[in-house]
């Protein structure tokens, strides 16, 4: 207990600090850092972006050339910025419309709201991330790269074995920034292959 207090609060704090409003962004950017998954001009997909640490994380990182593109249920909470744009939606109700583009890299931190029931809430977490690589599957290049949060149990271990097919590369990772006992991992694709 201690110690997840103590990583929960370290990590708050530091985005407090650096202006984000939401501490995951210490998980993207070591993804990032570790995977090198975001470039500049790169035009980003990011499902389940509010309160909005990824979307500035990813602002930053494409630039000025760049474009990101958001969908949430919840409103962002971040300033307007020239290369985000942001839809309140969910995923679940994305139309062929939202889906005419094309995007370098699709992100999904989609996390249901857990009820306590493991079972439960790894369905539904299998569910959001079954339904974010779906709709990567549409709007990703060729060569494009996919990160998807899901809840670690047997049927996360099936899905990954499906979606490694699509990349060149894949691979699971948690990072440091989800607490130690948490059943939170990253499932990063690399090389999209149509
Ligand atoms: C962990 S938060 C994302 C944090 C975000 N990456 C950030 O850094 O600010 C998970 C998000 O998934 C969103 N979400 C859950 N179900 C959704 C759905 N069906 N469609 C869109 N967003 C959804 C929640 O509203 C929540 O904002």
């Amino acid at each position: 207990m201690y110690r997840k207090d103590n990583q929960d609060e370290f990590y708050t704090r530091l985005a407090q600090k650096q202006g984000y409003p939401a501490r995951s962004v210490y998980k993207l950017k070591e993804l990032d850092e570790k995977y090198r998954l975001i470039r500049k001009g790169d035009r980003v997909l990011d499902l389940g972006c509010a309160p909005g640490s990824w979307l500035l994380y990813l602002a930053q990182k494409v630039g000025a050339k760049g474009q990101i593109l958001g969908f949430d249920t919840e409103d962002v909470k971040i300033p307007p910025s020239a290369n985000i744009v942001f839809i309140k939606k969910s995923v679940f109700d994305m139309t062929e419309a939202d889906l005419k583009n094309k995007f370098n890299v699709v992100v999904s931190d989609l996390s249901p709201k857990t009820s306590g029931i493991k079972f439960m809430d790894a369905g539904r977490s299998l569910e959001m991330a079954e339904k974010a690589f779906e709709i990567a599957e549409k709007v990703l290049r060729p060569g494009g790269n996919f990160v998807c949060k899901i809840f670690k149990n047997e049927l996360s271990d099936e899905f990954f074995g499906q979606m490694k097919n699509y990349f060149d590369f894949a691979q699971r990772f948690k990072p440091k920034a989800v607490i130690k006992k948490s059943k939170e991992l990253y499932m990063i694709g690399k090389g999209f292959r149509i």
